[in-house]
């Protein structure tokens, strides 16, 4: 474990050595979105996102700076998503990464912008000259992460389930629902992270498939880790607030089944997230490496 928080921690260090290289900073007072957007995407994420990319393409021979914009580009996009979750109207959070939330920076109005700015910004980046891939293949990419991040059965729709399940009402089906939820708000963009790794390389079928095997299995997982660590982490190591799902009561397999019992299902699917990688042999280990990390991480 310790090797492979090595290797994160240097794959993130280039990631965010890299990512100025693709923003712009406008002249105008405009330039305050920017300086908001550049500010929630830059230091102190853990950059899980941008290594699934890299990794998943590095299998079908696709080199870490092949595979950066389309990386950074759903990095972009994931923080749109943290700066929205932590809105008052949303999660109301005052801390993530380690600093003060956008909206607590800059101001609500601009956070929102913020977030506009990088969701559109990550489909420019994966459409633009910069990504050298054909047309087929950044058309194919918009179209997953568009439906990834989306409204119907993306991170969008999760989020409403969310907020939906929030204290007060009453679920019939909680089981269903939490499955539901931790699939499309966290297991979407994760999953979209392990398939552009496939769509750059032009992965055969049966590899596809393993890999999105792979990528359900995690994302379902990551977010149940992420319900532990609200109960059981520290403020410090994971940079944003704690005991918030508790306090807004949060339908979370945490809430339903209890700590041991998400930590076993969680444990479970880190499993078979492994096992459906045997078709790679030891060429996936940097993927098997890190679905261990997602029920280790103490961040
Ligand atoms: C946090 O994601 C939001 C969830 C989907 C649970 P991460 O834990 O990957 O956050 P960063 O990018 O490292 O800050
Ligand atoms: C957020 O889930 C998932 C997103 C789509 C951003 P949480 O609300 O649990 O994420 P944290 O705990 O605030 O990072
Ligand atoms: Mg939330
Ligand atoms: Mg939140
Ligand atoms: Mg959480």
């Amino acid at each position: 474990m310790e090797d492979f928080k090595t290797k994160l921690s240097k794959f993130s260090s280039d990631f965010n050595d890299k990512l100025p290289s693709i923003f712009n900073f406008p002249n105008g007072e405009e330039r305050r979105v920017a300086d908001a957007m550049f500010y929630s995407v830059s230091n102190g994420g853990k950059r899980l996102r941008p290594f699934l990319v890299t990794n998943s393409a590095k299998l079908f021979g696709i080199s870490e700076s092949q595979s950066f914009i389309t990386a950074a580009a759903l990095e972009c996009l994931h923080s749109y998503s943290l700066i929205h979750d932590d809105l008052p109207a949303m999660d109301n959070d005052d801390l993530r990464r380690g600093k003060p939330t956008c909206h607590k920076q800059f101001d609500e109005a601009t956070a929102i912008l913020a977030g506009d700015g990088l969701l559109t910004y990550a489909f420019e980046l994966i459409s633009s000259e910069k990504n050298k891939f054909s047309a087929e293949i950044k058309c194919r990419l918009v179209h997953l992460l568009a439906s990834a991040a989306g409204a119907f059965d993306g991170m969008v729709a999760g989020q409403m389930l969310d907020l939906y399940s929030e204290k007060g009402v009453k679920i019939d089906n909680p089981e269903e629902i939490i499955q539901h939820i931790e699939e499309m708000k966290t297991g979407r963009l994760l999953r979209f992270a392990v398939e552009a790794g496939a769509v750059l390389g032009q992965a055969p079928q049966d590899k596809y498939d393993s890999l999105i095997t792979y990528s359900r299995k995690i994302g379902i997982a990551f977010q149940i880790a992420d319900d532990i660590l609200d109960v059981e982490g520290s403020v410090e190591q994971m940079g944003k607030t704690l005991g918030k799902d508790a306090a807004q009561g949060k339908l979370t397999f945490v809430s339903l089944y209890g700590l041991e019992k998400a930590k076993q299902i969680a444990k479970e699917l880190i499993d078979e997230s492994k096992r459906a990688l045997e078709i790679f042999g030891s060429e996936a280990n940097d993927l098997r490496e890190l679905a261990d990390f997602i029920i280790h991480r103490r961040n």
